[in-house]
């Protein structure tokens, strides 16, 4: 396993430089003791460009290349999910620590066989889910478990954006690459009922699919002893997205984009007030030093999000797809 002194940089590699790549690399640039070591692309022009936009030491025309180098000691897999069980695999076996965007597998058994690997080549493995690591995450959810809001009974959140304009193969809408809404952004929703209130007692779940299988909304209901989340996300319109928590003493209204909140507002026992908890840069930092964190001492995964956590959550994913219908045609 790679180790790393207290004062070394880490040196990061990225696989598919897209769209999240882009606003990842912007954030390892403002966290101090991380070097983009390199970029790989399955074109290199791509990898070029990228590199000449964000800065990277190396670039790869092909993700082996990346998996093979030895200046790199975490890799940042930001492919579409379909492609995140074989990449990570593929990185961990040569060695390196892995952050694997969300979802990190599209199935329970994908998440399992990669922490069975991640555990066998003891690296460092953590599902991208920077939602967990943001100021205000953090804040509420120390406050609830110290009882701030009483007991929790209702939960609300959401997640949608109007995606039904883009191309037909996008990985957003092609079943092929596990589009949907339920796996690319339902999971918020899922995450904050899970890492607040824990596994539901039973789920109830619907959702609205097209021709081809693909599912463009989905509404779901955990039932908890005392407690209901509502939780929903679609494709089809844009929502406001303000979460709620509600316990008997109180409640906490997240702000909008509540998965990416910069504060909250507070009201318990009738007194109101307004939280400001601004993220650092796009908010990825706090996931990237998280890592950085982990790594300097030695730990294989992060207490914060845990590998029993990604393990939690995709099973969640697994039984509201069973329960609304939703396969991919791979599986
Ligand atoms: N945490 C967040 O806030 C957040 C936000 C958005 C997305 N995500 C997650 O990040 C992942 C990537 O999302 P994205 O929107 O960045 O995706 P994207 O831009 O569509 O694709 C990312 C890159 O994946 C590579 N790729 C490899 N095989 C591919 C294939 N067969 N088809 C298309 N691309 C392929 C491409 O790079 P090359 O061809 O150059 O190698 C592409 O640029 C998803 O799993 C998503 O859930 C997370």
């Amino acid at each position: 396993m790679i180790t790393f002194s207290r004062m070394e940089d880490i040196k990061w590699g990225i696989v598919g430089p897209g769209k999240i790549a882009a606003k990842f690399a912007q954030d390892l640039n403002l966290v101090k003791g991380a070097t983009i070591e390199a970029v790989a692309s399955r074109n290199v022009e791509r990898a070029q460009s990228f590199a000449s936009e964000h800065g990277a030491n190396q670039v790869f025309g092909s993700y082996e290349e990346l998996f093979a180098s030895d200046t790199v000691d975490v890799i940042y897999v930001a492919t579409p999910h379909v492609f995140h069980k074989d990449l990570t695999i593929r990185a961990m076996q040569s060695g390196k620590h892995v952050l694997c965007e969300k979802p990190m597998g599209v199935n329970s058994a994908e998440v399992h066989e990669m922490l069975q690997v991640a555990g066998e080549n003891q690296v460092f493995l953590m599902e991208a889910l920077w939602s967990r690591f943001h100021p205000t995450i953090i804040e509420i959810k120390k406050k609830i478990d110290k009882g701030v809001l009483g007991k929790i009974h209702y939960i609300n959140a959401d997640f949608a954006f109007y995606a039904m304009d883009r191309d037909a193969g996008s990985r957003l809408l092609d079943p092929h690459l596990a589009g949907g809404s339920l796996l690319d952004i339902g999971i918020y929703p899922v995450f904050l009922a899970y890492v607040l209130l824990g596994m539901p007692k039973h789920i109830t779940a619907n959702a609205e699919l097209r021709d081809n299988g693909l599912e463009t909304q989905v509404a779901m209901l955990f039932e908890y002893d005392n407690a209901r989340a509502v939780l929903y996300s679609g494709l089809t319109h844009n929502s406001r997205m303000s979460a709620e928590i509600a316990g008997d003493k109180g409640n906490f209204y997240l702000d909008p984009r509540w998965h990416e909140a910069n504060g909250y507002e507070q009201l318990v026992e009738g007194k109101g007030e307004k939280i400001d908890l601004p993220k650092h840069g796009n908010g990825y930092t706090h996931e990237i030093e998280e890592v950085h964190t982990c790594l300097k001492q030695g730990k294989t995964e992060s207490a914060l999000w845990s590998h029993q956590d990604s393990k939690n959550l995709i099973a969640l994913l697994d039984k509201i797809r069973n329960l609304s219908g939703i396969h991919f045609p791979f599986e």
